[in-house]
């Protein structure tokens, strides 16, 4: 496995691998990594000749008062996971090669709509800040398919839409959630919790899936049950953002008729700001 930092010797591999003809896998990482990350390594290589992980602690998409600081950088053990994965190159820039502008009046790239909604609503710039370093990202490997988790879904969209909008010649891939024996969701963030937290933690899953199945069952009264389902968590301890019911294909609200739905939350649980999703698909004839 090739180590790189440098930009321009990352362009030399590249440059070598598409003359031989190869097709490039992008994994997109902030590092700290756990089997969901190694999943979508796993499934790259089964889509192109070769892998590329990104490793980059991306200062802004964190806001004022976030766990930038704190963020668990664990290159050398994550290099042994990606090496022992069969990793072609580890690509882990310098601040300075990504943002040679600086980060704070640099150029940003923003995703309408999806950017201000769900997590967006609690993390203002935080799309933002992910769509502009997935862009210099893409730009930088130019992969021709590019893998990401669902546990992040309104970011596998915000992803989705800007290569669409941008005209960006990528193919985005979303992969299922890699989940612990009791349902919890794998997260680097799931470090912040304490022993009783962790026990509590598995929760959020437990709650989303027991509203999933009642919607699959035929209980369409959405609001009630988000209320429900943000009671639940708040009785257990946890300061619950939201809960809620969307649309499957884009995060909008539900209509009459749409059967791909989707149902999301985000809590905090001691210093830890859990998210999940589950979905749902309604049966015909509703
Ligand atoms: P990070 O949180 O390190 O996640 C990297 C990728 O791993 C994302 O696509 C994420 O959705 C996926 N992932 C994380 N936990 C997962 C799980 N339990 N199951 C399946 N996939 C999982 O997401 C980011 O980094 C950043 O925002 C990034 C895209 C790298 C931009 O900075």
């Amino acid at each position: 496995m090739l180590t790189v930092r440098d930009p321009q010797k990352l362009r030399d591999v590249l440059r070598d691998w598409r003359r031989a003809g190869q097709r490039v896998a992008l994994v997109p990482t902030m590092g700290n990594l756990h089997d969901g990350h190694l999943s979508l390594l796993e499934r790259a290589h089964a889509l192109a000749d070769r892998t590329v992980v990104s490793i980059f602690v991306n200062p802004i998409q964190f806001g004022k008062g976030e766990d930038y600081a704190r963020y668990p950088s664990t290159l050398e053990s994550d290099s042994v996971k990606l090496s022992a994965n069969g990793l072609d190159l580890l690509f882990a820039p310098n601040l300075d090669d990504l943002y040679p502008g600086g980060t704070d009046r640099d150029t940003r790239v923003t995703v309408p709509i999806l950017d201000h909604i769900l997590c967006g609503a609690f993390r203002p710039g935080h799309f933002s800040g992910v769509a502009t370093v997935v862009t210099k990202l893409f730009i930088m490997v130019q992969p021709d398919v590019a893998l990401f988790g669902e546990k992040d879904y309104q970011q596998v969209l915000v992803i989705k839409r800007l290569v669409h909008d941008l005209c960006m010649p990528v193919e985005i891939v979303a992969m299922p959630i890699v989940r612990e024996p009791d349902g919890l969701a794998m997260s680097s963030r799931n470090a912040y919790l304490n022993a009783e937290e962790r026990r509590k933690a598995t929760l959020i899953y437990k709650v989303l899936s027991a509203a999933a199945a009642m919607i699959e069952n035929g209980d369409l009264n959405y609001q009630g049950i988000e209320a429900e389902a943000m009671a639940t968590l708040a009785r257990a301890g946890f300061r619950p953002e939201y809960v809620s019911v969307r649309r499957n294909a884009d995060l909008a609200p539900p209509e009459p008729g749409d059967r791909e739905l989707r149902i999301l939350a985000a809590a905090w649980l001691g210093s830890a700001r859990l998210i999940d999703n589950v979905p749902i698909r309604l049966k015909q004839m509703r």
